[in-house]
């Protein structure tokens, strides 16, 4: 993202990492380096207390009972979705779905409006940088009812080719699923310009939000977008809990995703008709920790600021992509123009497990592998890669100590 140096939006860091208790730990005898947030994210106190609070004192089953705690609890519950569409500006509540993360919002998106508005010959539109699970739920569609996979490429620095992606955009394309932001490779990829071309044509776009919310503001309303989806645990909430926000005439007109309690408004055993938005998508207890420790995280962030978060992280990412390019030897995967909070590396001659496995001994946790985007690591020739992934917390000496760890890695290894 190019976001300019603003002084005035400095965060005071040092503040901001004692809200994280995971962060003071030493790991192997040495401060803890975390830098692994594109996988999951350490959690604010706000966040601990929240999940906490719950099971102390208000746990109980939301909607259904009419006793002091389920009040609380339905309360606090509700509350939180009502956090979550102040956070994304969505028109209403009824437009926000609690899940499980990405994952399962993407296969809700697939198996209810996918079986339900695609037909076979059909083209559901994805780009080369895609997440697994923005992947593997469209394929299973296509195999159950025969639409079509296409996939528009991406250039050397892991951008979108916009002639391609236009080119495959045909009167067949009825579903456009793009990331906003690779997991990979760290592309902001261009929503606003997909989504404009997409309804042009009368084309839905679902976004995979999930490595976009927690470095800049998401507004879905600004966005245009049909669908928008992302996980809790990846924006400093909990695991098991994330949310598809839906335009709310969309989801009227789609199936429940899944049956069970909550999300029915009577049942016989000759016919059962559906609750309203958004408990026709939520059959079945829903996380109720999770959404409230989720409904925290946003309000934690929020009295950040995201702007805030954003200036930190764009200085961050440039100091860190400056710090990484000096070092003979390492070469950037994912050069985008665009980018945010991602720093995927491979170091010649070195294996990046054996890469991650020293740094983890120098207490810096990053991830090695395909970060689940086997066919983005194809189209580099790569098998993996090592990814430093960048949150709010992080500083510019964890960096420096990146930069020194890779350099033991070099030393170790090229003897
Ligand atoms: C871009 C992207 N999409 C989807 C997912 C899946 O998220 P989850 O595992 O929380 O469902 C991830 C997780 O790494 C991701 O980075």
């Amino acid at each position: 993202m190019t976001v300019k140096r603003n002084p005035v939006l400095d965060l005071e860091i040092t503040a901001v990492r004692k809200d994280f208790p995971a962060l003071d730990q030493r790991v192997h005898g040495k401060p803890l380096v975390y830098l692994d947030n594109a996988a999951t994210t350490q959690k604010p106190r706000a966040v601990i207390d929240a999940v906490d609070r719950f099971y102390r004192l208000d746990c109980s089953n939301v909607h259904r009972g009419v006793h002091e705690l389920s009040a609380r609890a339905t309360k606090a519950y509700e509350g939180a979705r009502g956090s979550v569409r102040r956070f994304i500006n969505a028109a209403n509540e009824r437009e926000i779905i609690f899940v499980r993360g990405t994952t399962e919002a993407i296969n809700l998106v697939a198996s209810s409006y996918g079986r339900s508005h695609l037909n076979a010959g059909d083209e559901i539109l994805i780009s080369a940088l895609e997440h697994h699970s923005n992947i593997v739920p469209w394929q299973l569609l296509c195999e159950q009812i025969g639409t079509r996979l296409v996939v528009a490429p991406i250039n050397d620095a892991g951008e979108l080719i916009q002639q391609e992606f236009e080119r495959r955009l045909t009167p067949k394309t009825k579903l456009i699923a793009v990331a906003h932001v690779s997991n990979a490779l760290g592309t902001v990829m261009p929503v606003r310009e997909i989504v404009r071309m997409a309804h042009a044509n009368n084309v839905k776009v679902i976004i995979d939000g999930a490595q976009a919310v927690s470095h800049f503001a998401v507004d879905v309303r600004e966005l245009g977008c049909d669908f928008y989806a992302f996980s809790g645990h990846k924006l400093f909430g909990p695991t098991g809990i994330g949310v598809l926000y839906g335009r709310e005439d969309l989801l009227d007109r789609m199936p429940p995703y899944q049956g069970g309690g909550d999300m029915i408004r009577s049942v016989t055993f000759e016919k059962t008709t559906y609750n309203d938005l958004p408990y026709k998508f939520e059959a079945g207890t829903p996380h109720v920790a999770g959404a409230i420790g989720l409904g925290a995280s946003l309000n934690y962030l929020s009295g950040l600021g995201m702007d805030q978060v954003t200036a930190h992280e764009c200085d961050l990412l440039a100091y860190g992509t400056n710090l990484l390019g000096l070092i003979p030897g390492l070469r950037l995967i994912g050069t985008a123009t665009e980018k945010a909070g991602v720093l995927s590396f491979v170091l010649e001659g070195i294996h990046p497990h054996d890469a991650g496995t020293v740094l983890d001994q120098l207490g810096i946790a990053v991830r090695t592998g395909h970060h689940c985007a086997q066919p983005v690591m194809a189209r580099f020739g790569v098998p993996a890669t090592t990814r430093a992934s960048l949150a709010l917390y992080n500083t510019k000496s964890e960096l420096d100590a990146l930069a020194h760890g890779i350099q033991r890695v070099q030393e170790l290894f090229n003897k």
